[in-house]
């Protein structure tokens, strides 16, 4: 198979798409030539094959990750590090066009939304190029006998495994903070959307890193994301993906080496609107909360909770908004909501539209498919829908919203914590008390308080309960990313 292929997007007309594996600093074929097909979602047409990694793969990869990190990354300084980091951002930046379309292209989102993504991965790995050289450790004074200091020390060799609801994004909170701190990297992206990482790819060699730094494959959950996290010789592994996936990550990592794991997993949020709420703030930010990125967001805010006094003029209100997101063609800059990324998806989202529709919700909207070409489905809400319903407790992972309503803060403390996910949550008041106290009592990794995913680089994120192990972003996902050494050195003579 050909290592590149000629695509076409309508923002940057012909360009050059690496198909191969990344691995070492170089393009390869699989050792067993395997390749599979990729999708464009808003035509359902087939944009080219890509190369798939099997396991023989997987020991290639590490093998040389393995290898860097013994060798030249482990010689390299933190402030080089940096540099290359900071450096690659800067080739991003120039490339903002056509890392956007490519992941338009593969994923369906719209172009608008595809460009904030592209911003928001230079600033991450801007970000961790920062940090590189600010990873210190502590002295402590014990006695007059002794010194001990500490070194957070590198992992080692990192498995990463990212999804295809933003396919860059979650390349750059996995990389960020694994490369600022010294690690090597063996990441997979997801099958579904594998087009970006690769063009990606091609930057990394430019930016300077050394082979076998930061590798990337393409390839299906079951064979290389397995084998990555089943490998003896992987020290940690980190997850994007679906809580059943993160639990089978899990169990790998516990039966082969024990590999350190960190998991960021599904949510169902809550997002409550309490009645002294602007409203009509506070339905844009539910609008967003709830259909930004087409509902494929791990934090969207799928159960809207409405105090009762603004409950009418409130449903009315958003069902008039969702009505206005404008649904179609990724490539038009005004298009708001593009398809769902998958067949497999959207038929999951409308056998969870199905399944409202039979426990007796009601449909206020949407509820079926757009157009008759494509993955897309109409802004959905449903209302009506009580807390023992599947669409009350499961992802749906689309355009769909359940909304309740409620009487008292207390109760709502009580339904928005009724979940066996915790990774966000939101309220919409203007009491400042109001925001505090239930902010407080959320239950969840994530509070937006009169808003809803202001996500950015700087600030953590992550899950409680069943959304996830560990926190990325921000400084606290440099800890998931290395490991405290304790030196402690004796000053006195024998103790004995
Ligand atoms: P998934 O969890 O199967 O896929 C995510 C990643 O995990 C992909 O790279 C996939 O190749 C890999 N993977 C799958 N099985 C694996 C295994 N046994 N070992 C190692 N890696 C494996 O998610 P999927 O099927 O694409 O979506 C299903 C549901 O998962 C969605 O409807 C949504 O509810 C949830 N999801 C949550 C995401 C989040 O951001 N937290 C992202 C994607 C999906
Ligand atoms: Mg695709």
């Amino acid at each position: 198979m050909p290592l590149s292929v000629q695509l076409k997007t309508p923002v940057t007309g012909e360009y050059t798409q690496p198909t191969g594996l990344w691995i070492n600093n170089e393009w390869v074929e699989g050792v067993d030539k395997k390749t599979f097909e990729v999708i464009n979602p808003a035509t359902e047409e087939v944009l080219c094959s890509v190369s798939e990694a099997t396991e023989k793969d997987v020991d290639i990869a590490v093998a040389a990750a393995r290898k860097a990190f013994n060798g030249a990354w482990r010689t390299t300084t933190p402030h080089q590090r940096g540099k290359y980091m900071t450096k690659l951002a800067d080739i991003l930046e120039q490339n903002i066009d056509l890392l956007a379309a490519v992941e338009s292209l593969d994923n369906g989102k719209s172009i608008s939304m595809a460009r904030g993504d592209v911003h928001a991965v230079i600033g991450c790995i801007r970000y961790y190029g920062g940090w590189a050289d600010k990873i210190e450790g502590k002295t402590i004074d014990v006695d007059h006998e002794s010194f001990h200091y500490t070194r957070p020390e590198p992992i080692g060799v990192c498995g990463q495994i990212i999804p295809w609801n933003f396919p860059l994004l979650m390349l750059s909170w996995k990389i960020g903070p694994a490369l600022a701190t010294g690690n090597t990297v063996v990441l997979k992206s997801a099958e579904q959307t594998p087009l970006s990482a690769l063009v990606f790819a091609n930057f990394v060699k430019e930016a300077g890193f050394p082979p076998g730094v930061l590798n990337i494959i393409s390839g299906f959950g079951r064979v290389a994301g397995a084998a990555i996290s089943a490998h003896m010789d992987v020290d940690k592994v980190a997850f994007t993906g679906s809580t059943p996936v993160g639990r089978a990550i899990m169990k790998a990592a516990a039966s082969s080496n024990l590999k350190k794991v960190t998991l960021e997993l599904g949510g169902k949020s809550p997002n409550i609107v309490f009645d002294d709420a602007d409203i009509e703030q506070a339905i844009s930010w539910v609008n967003f909360g709830i259909y930004f990125n087409h509902g494929q967001c791990c934090c969207a805010g799928s159960r809207v909770y409405v105090q009762e006094g603004i409950y009418d003029k409130f449903i009315a209100a958003f069902k008039k908004r969702a009505e206005q997101n404008s649904v179609g063609d990724p490539f038009d800059e005004n298009t708001f909501q593009g398809p769902q990324v998958s067949k497999l998806q959207y038929d999951r989202i409308m056998g969870y539209i199905e399944a409202g529709k039979k426990e007796g919700a009601t449909i206020e909207t949407g509820g079926e498919r757009h157009g008759d070409k494509g993955y897309f489905i109409k802004p959905t809400i449903f209302t009506n829908v009580t807390a023992d319903m599947k669409i009350m407790r499961e992802e749906i992972f689309g355009p769909v919203v359940a909304v309740a309503k409620f009487k008292t803060e207390e109760e709502v403390i009580h339904l928005g914590n009724d979940s066996s996910y915790g990774l966000a949550a939101a309220v919409h008041t203007k009491n400042i008390n109001t925001a505090l106290r239930v902010s407080n009592e959320l239950r969840a990794g994530t509070v937006w308080v009169n808003c809803y995913n202001l996500i950015n680089f700087q600030v953590a994120f992550g899950g409680y309960k069943e959304s996830g192990i560990g926190r990325e972003l921000g400084e606290a996902a440099l800890a998931n990313y290395t490991q405290n050494k304790s030196v402690s050195i004796r000053l006195g003579g024998a103790l004995f």
